[in-house]
């Protein structure tokens, strides 16, 4: 792709060119007619994405085995094809993520998330709204685990809590030891909640080195389990297991418990920062960000439309995107419209040259954009909304 105009100077040279209705780049992320698209926009290869559910599925070895996280998508029609695909257990952070998979016909459904506040109250509505939902939510807390027992029963809507295990990341949850052997007893005694299991979230695992990976993963699986082991020992109920990510399910897939359920998010869409970080994995970006030269400002100097409201501010400035045909690419500014760009190649392009870009991190990136643009075998396809990006939905 590149220049809009007829004719563009390459190395000094002038090359004729017809004007590119398409955007070739690599193969797979062809697009026919992109002039018609407007930017900054998120365009979600369908294929890929189903290529990626199949090899998640494949790497789980079984959709039975797999709980994932929506958070990435937030999308109905990504939900529908991991359903379509035999996934009936699905993972989500926020009540709105909730109700969406619900509305696109998931029945098992595991928010990730410590209820407080009004979304107690959010959560005995959605009991009433989806009845047919088997709902379950996380607590590492005995008082706010007791205000979600004295809630969902007096409103006669028993609700799943998982126990939230720390297996190192420190961000929520109990370390494996006594105390969160207490607490799970003490979800097991509270009226109003269904002992759910244990969920076991690693996010701190992520080592490039796959035997180093290997080894942390063990450890955290291997701390989670002998919890599992003595709760059970003393008579309690842990039907599952709710554990991983994109760098540690492919390892934890190898364990043999039946209880485990793998809960990989980012796979669906993938994206630059994990494909450097985990090489080793069979996922490929399915979704990317049409972006558009706004100015030129000076030579090897680029402004592009893809300023921090349309691509994630996290992680730090320099690292948020990537382009397939300005590899050597750095970023030296990032406002809220504008992302300005130096490279060696920077002056084969002019104002109004599409670019595509491939975003560092994908999942707040998706939740930037009110729909993806859908593209497959070049064509634009559909639009999906991006519906659980809003806080509220229906509760
Ligand atoms: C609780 C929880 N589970 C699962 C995931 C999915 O992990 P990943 O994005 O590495 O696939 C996340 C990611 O943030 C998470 O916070």
């Amino acid at each position: 792709m590149g220049s809009s105009d007829s004719s563009r100077r390459v190395r000094g040279e002038t090359v004729t060119r017809e004007r590119p209705e398409a955007m070739e780049g690599p193969s797979k992320y062809r697009i026919d007619r992109v002039d018609s698209i407007p930017s900054p926009a998120l365009i979600v290869f369908r294929d890929l994405v189903r290529r990626n559910i199949e090899r998640m599925i494949g790497v789980a070895r079984g959709a039975g085995r797999l709980r994932p996280h929506c958070k990435t998508h937030k999308m109905a029609a990504v939900a529908h094809m991991e359903l379509e695909q035999g996934v009936t257990r699905h993972k989500c952070a926020t009540i709105a993520e909730a109700e969406m998979l619900a509305e696109a016909g998931a029945r098992d459904i595991l928010i990730a998330y410590n209820m407080v506040g009004p979304n107690i109250e959010r959560i005995v509505r959605y009991r009433r709204r989806y009845p047919g939902v088997e709902l379950a939510v996380t607590a590492d807390d005995p008082g706010a685990a007791l205000a979600l027992s004295a809630a969902t029963e007096a409103a006669e809507c028993a609700v799943g809590v998982m126990l939230d295990v720390d297996t190192g990341m420190h961000r929520t949850g109990r370390e494996p030891g006594p105390a969160a052997e207490d607490l799970y007893a003490a979800l097991c005694r509270a009226p109003g909640i269904r002992p759910a299991g244990l969920h076991a979230y690693d996010g701190q695992n992520h080592q490039t080195d796959l035997t180093e990976r290997r080894a942390a993963v063990d450890r955290t699986w291997n701390a989670t389990r002998a919890l599992r082991d003595r709760l059970v020992a003393r008579g309690f109920p842990v039907p599952r297991i709710v554990a991983g990510g994109t760098g540690s399910f492919p390892i934890l897939a190898e364990k043999e418990d039946p209880a485990l359920e793998l809960s990989p998010g980012t796979v669906v869409f993938h994206d630059a920062g994990y494909s450097a970080m985990f090489p080793d994995l069979p996922f490929e970006p399915a979704a990317l960000l049409l972006t558009r030269v706004v100015s030129r400002p000076s030579s090897g100097r680029l402004t592009v439309d893809l300023g921090y409201k349309a691509v994630a501010g996290d992680p730090p400035m320099g690292r948020r995107v990537s382009f397939p045909e300005l590899p050597d690419a750095r970023e030296v500014l990032h406002n809220e419209e504008h992302l300005v760009l130096e490279s060696s190649l920077g002056d084969r392009f002019r104002p109004g040259d599409p670019l595509l870009a491939i975003p560092r991190h994908v999942c707040p990136t998706t939740a930037l954009h009110q729909s993806a643009i859908v593209v497959a075998d070049g064509a634009v396809v559909d639009e999906w909304p991006v519906t659980a990006r809003d806080r509220f939905l229906h509760l």
